[in-house]
């Protein structure tokens, strides 16, 4: 019996090594880039290890993880995490991953593809990280500058913990994801870089990123058409562009957004807070839209919708209606701290309450052009709203 259990003990103990070895006939196995040819020292490409322990982890069964360790720096020029997968997949990501400078880039228009893998978590355990050596593409403002990370068609998806840097453009992009949960996420790149969104969300159905923390050179989130129940929660954005709705009807007609929820978010110095920017043109609409409790520290535009973003020669834009911006507190570097810029079609039911935002050294006010609603208990005064 004796033996029996040190046995039992030393198998649990050697298995977890043993599995990448012979995984076949195990259900449940443990795929480390290193056992797969990564040699993570920084300089050489590990692409090929990363697809490598890849595709053996998405043929596995039952729960594969893949494993990124930490104290290692991992060159990767492309990669591709492609589904479906058999195993429900875990990516333990402790590692740092680093893009090529510009000159060394394999082509591609993301460094990381995650394609078509249902029921993936990716945790980062506060260490795990990209950079994407964006300084060395950011002068070249008409280059086609590739994102860092890229999901498209992942449901059930879950991100925690993870870093991410120096985007040459969009730092997460999310495409096609019904049930995408961000947490702990850090997003960080100068005030100057041109593009760098935080994240970029399109076509996708519940997706939320909470308490993460997004400092880029363009929005912080965007979310585009195609989306809806996209949720923000403690999310503190700056330097960035804001949390913004759109813009909606650059590329195609019939741009869609509906019900969205920011709350409890903190904008620091960013040049907009809660924007829905739509082009002149566009047809859709943007419809429950909800921003509360949201506080400003040194915002140019807190609260904006910009019908105008992109003008083209029609008068008209897509339909903005049913947004509610309730609980900002704090300040903003502008003279228009509400500033409601509809086209000649109009916005409708925008209500306004419990929200105190102040100029520093001027005189807030409200803006407001075909903009209908109803606004209480907020300063500054939006006597500029129709009914
Ligand atoms: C968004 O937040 C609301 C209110 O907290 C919650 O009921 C809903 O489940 C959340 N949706 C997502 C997609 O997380
Ligand atoms: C608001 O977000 C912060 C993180 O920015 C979090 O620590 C806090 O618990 C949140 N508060 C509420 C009421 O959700
Ligand atoms: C508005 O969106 C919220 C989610 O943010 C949803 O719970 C609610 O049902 C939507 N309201 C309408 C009228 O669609
Ligand atoms: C409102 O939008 C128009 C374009 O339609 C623009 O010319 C004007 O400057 C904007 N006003 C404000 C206060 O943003």
């Amino acid at each position: 019996m004796q033996k029996f259990i040190t046995y039992i003990l030393i198998l649990c103990f050697i298995s977890p090594s043993l599995s990448t070895l012979s995984n076949v006939g195990t259900t449940n196995g443990i795929y480390n880039v290193m056992e797969n040819g990564a040699i993570g020292d920084g300089k050489t490409d590990d692409s090929q290890a990363f697809e490598s322990a890849w595709s053996k982890a998405c043929k596995g069964g039952g729960m594969s993880t893949l494993v990124i360790p930490s104290g290692k720096t991992f060159l990767v020029t492309k990669v591709n995490f492609n589904g479906p997968c058999n195993a429900k997949i875990l990516i333990q990501f402790e590692g740092q991953i680093v893009a090529p400078p510009k000159a060394g880039w394999k082509g591609g228009v993301y460094l990381i593809s995650i394609e078509r893998v249902n029921g993936l978590t990716i945790d980062g355990n506060d260490q795990g990280g990209v950079d994407g050596d964006g300084s060395t593409w950011w002068d070249c403002r008409n280059c086609d500058r590739p994102g860092v990370l890229y999901f498209h068609a992942c449901n059930d998806l879950s991100v925690n913990k993870l870093k991410i840097t120096n985007s040459p453009k969009c730092h997460v992009s999310v495409n096609q994801c019904n049930h995408a949960t961000f947490s702990g996420i850090s997003i960080d790149s100068p005030a100057t870089s041109p593009n760098t969104d935080g994240f970029d969300i399109s076509f996708s159905t519940y997706v939320s990123i909470q308490n993460s923390n997004i400092k880029a050179g363009d929005d912080c989130i965007a979310i585009n058409g195609g989306s809806s129940f996209i949720n923000a929660t403690g999310v503190s954005c700056g330097p960035g562009h804001g949390i913004s709705v759109g813009s909606l009807g650059k590329k195609r007609q019939d741009d869609r957004v509906s019900n969205v929820y920011v709350r409890n978010c903190t904008f620091i110095g960013t040049q907009n807070g809660a924007r829905i920017k739509t082009v002149l043109g566009g047809t859709g609409f943007a419809k429950n839209i909800t921003y509360e409790q949201i506080i400003l520290q040194n915002v140019r535009n807190p609260i904006f919708i910009d019908q105008a973003y992109d003008a083209r020669v029609d008068d008209t834009s897509l339909l903005v209606s049913s947004v509610t911006y309730r609980g900002f507190t704090g300040t903003s570097s502008c003279v228009f701290a509400i500033n409601l810029n509809c086209s000649s079609s109009g916005c409708f039911d925008i209500l306004l309450e419990q929200n105190n935002i102040v100029s520093p050294g001027k005189q807030a006010s409200a803006f407001c052009k075909n903009a209908h609603g109803t606004a209480r208990d907020t300063v500054p005064n939006v006597g500029c709203l129709s009914n």
